[in-house]
C-alpha cells in the first residue's frame, strides 16, 4: 500500500524565496501562501526566526485551508530552484530618516543576498523591495548580471495603491473604481500623475479640484513617512506585501498585468542605464514591455529630477561598495 506521505503536499511545486523574514517578508509569505500561488522559502540571517515564522504560518493552514508549504531557513542552499526571489532584507526607516540614509546599511546586504540567491536559482526573476528601492534594484541587477527584464523593484504598485486609497477616501467612492498612476523614484521625488488617474473611466482632473488633487498627491508622496511617524519603530508592511504579491501573481500566473514597476530603462523616456518606476507589462518573462506615456513639460521635469537623484545615489552606493 502506498502511504499518503508518498505524495508531495501539492502537485504544483512552484516555489519562491523571500530573503529577509521581517515584517514585509513574512507578510508577503502569508499573502502568497494564503492566495495559494506558490510554496515559500523564507530566509533570514537570524537563526530560528524564519523557522518560527514559517511554522506559525503552517499552523494557520488548518484554518486557512491551503496546502502550500512555507519553509524557514538560514541557508541559501534551501532556496535552490526558486522561480522568483524577493529581497526584503535590510533595515527599514526610523523617524526623520530618509530612504537614502539606508544606502550605507542596505547596499551590502542586498548585493550579497542577490548574489547568493541567484547563484542557487539562476533562472529566477528578482524582485527588490529593500530601500532605497531604485538604487538597490540597480545594484542587484549590476551585481548578479541577470538580463534587465528579470530584475525589478516594487514601489509603483504600492505608491499607486496609496494614491487610489486617498482618492477613494476623499470621494467616498469604492476603491475598486479608482485607477491611479505613480511613476518615478520611490521617494520624495516620486511622480503621481493625476492626468492618468481615473474614477471608473472619468479623468480625476474632471471631478476633483486642483487644490484637493495636490493635497492627495502630497499625502501619497509622504505615504510611507506618515506611517513611520505614527509607528516610530518600523515602516509600512501590509500594503507593501500586498503590492509585491500582485507582482508575483502576475509573473507566476503569466497574467500580463500593466503595473508600475521599477524597471531598467534603455532609451525609454530618453533615459538609459537606470532603474526607475514606469508602467510595465509583467508576465512569465518578467518585465516584458515598458510603456511610454506622453508627459507634459512639468511632469517630464519631475520625472527627470527623480532620475537625476537616483543617478547620484547609485554613484554614492557604488562608492560605498568599492
Ligand atoms: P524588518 O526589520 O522587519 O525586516 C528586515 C529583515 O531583514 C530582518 O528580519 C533582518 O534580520 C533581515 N536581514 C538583515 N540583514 C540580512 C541579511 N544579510 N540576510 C538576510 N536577512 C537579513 O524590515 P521590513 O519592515 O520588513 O522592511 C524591509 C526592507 O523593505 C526595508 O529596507 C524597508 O525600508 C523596505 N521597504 C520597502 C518598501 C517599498 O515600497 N519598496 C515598502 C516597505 C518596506
Ligand atoms: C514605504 O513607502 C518604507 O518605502 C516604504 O512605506
Amino acid at each position: 500500500m502506498i502511504s499518503a506521505n508518498y505524495f508531495p503536499l501539492t502537485c504544483n511545486s512552484t516555489r519562491i524565496s523571500i530573503i529577509g523574514a521581517g515584517k514585509v517578508g513574512s507578510t508577503t509569505a502569508q499573502r502568497i501562501a494564503e492566495k495559494n500561488i506558490a510554496n515559500v522559502i523564507l530566509l533570514d540571517i537570524i537563526e530560528g526566526w524564519p523557522q518560527g515564522i514559517a511554522l506559525d504560518l503552517m499552523q494557520a493552514r488548518g484554518v486557512e485551508h491551503h496546502d502550500r508549504e512555507i519553509i524557514g531557513t538560514n541557508n541559501y542552499d534551501d532556496t535552490a530552484g526558486s522561480e522568483i526571489v524577493v529581497i526584503a532584507a535590510g533595515m527599514p526607516r526610523k523617524p526623520n530618516m530618509s530612504r537614502n540614509d539606508l544606502i550605507k546599511i542596505n547596499a551590502k546586504i542586498v548585493v550579497e543576498a542577490a548574489k547568493e540567491a541567484i547563484a542557487r536559482s539562476p533562472q529566477a526573476i528578482l524582485i527588490i523591495v529593500t530601500n532605497p528601492l531604485d538604487v538597490m534594484t540597480y545594484l542587484a541587477w549590476e551585481n548578479t548580471g541577470l538580463p534587465p527584464n528579470r530584475v525589478m523593484g516594487m514601489a509603483g504598485v504600492l505608491d499607486s495603491s496609496r494614491f487610489q486609497n486617498f482618492i477613494a477616501m476623499e470621494l467616498g467612492i469604492s476603491v475598486a473604481d479608482i485607477k491611479a498612476t505613480v511613476l518615478g523614484s520611490h521617494g520624495d521625488l516620486m511622480v503621481p500623475l493625476p492626468r492618468y488617474s481615473t474614477v471608473n473611466g472619468i479623468p480625476l482632473t474632471d471631478i476633483m479640484d486642483t487644490e484637493t488633487i495636490e493635497h492627495l498627491v502630497e499625502r501619497t508622496r509622504n505615504g510611507g513617512a506618515e506611517i513611520v511617524k505614527l509607528m516610530q519603530t518600523g515602516s509600512a508592511y501590509f500594503a507593501p506585501a500586498s503590492a509585491v504579491s500582485v507582482m508575483i501573481e502576475s509573473i507566476l500566473l503569466n497574467q500580463s498585468r500593466l503595473l508600475p514597476c521599477c524597471a531598467y530603462l534603455q532609451g525609454e523616456y530618453g533615459l538609459e542605464d537606470i532603474f526607475l518606476g514606469v508602467p510595465c507589462r509583467l508576465g512569465c518573462r518578467g518585465v516584458e514591455k515598458i510603456f511610454e506615456l506622453d508627459l507634459t513639460d512639468m511632469e517630464r521635469i519631475a520625472f527627470m529630477d527623480s532620475a537625476e537623484l537616483i543617478r547620484q545615489n547609485i554613484e554614492e552606493a557604488k562608492a560605498i561598495l568599492r
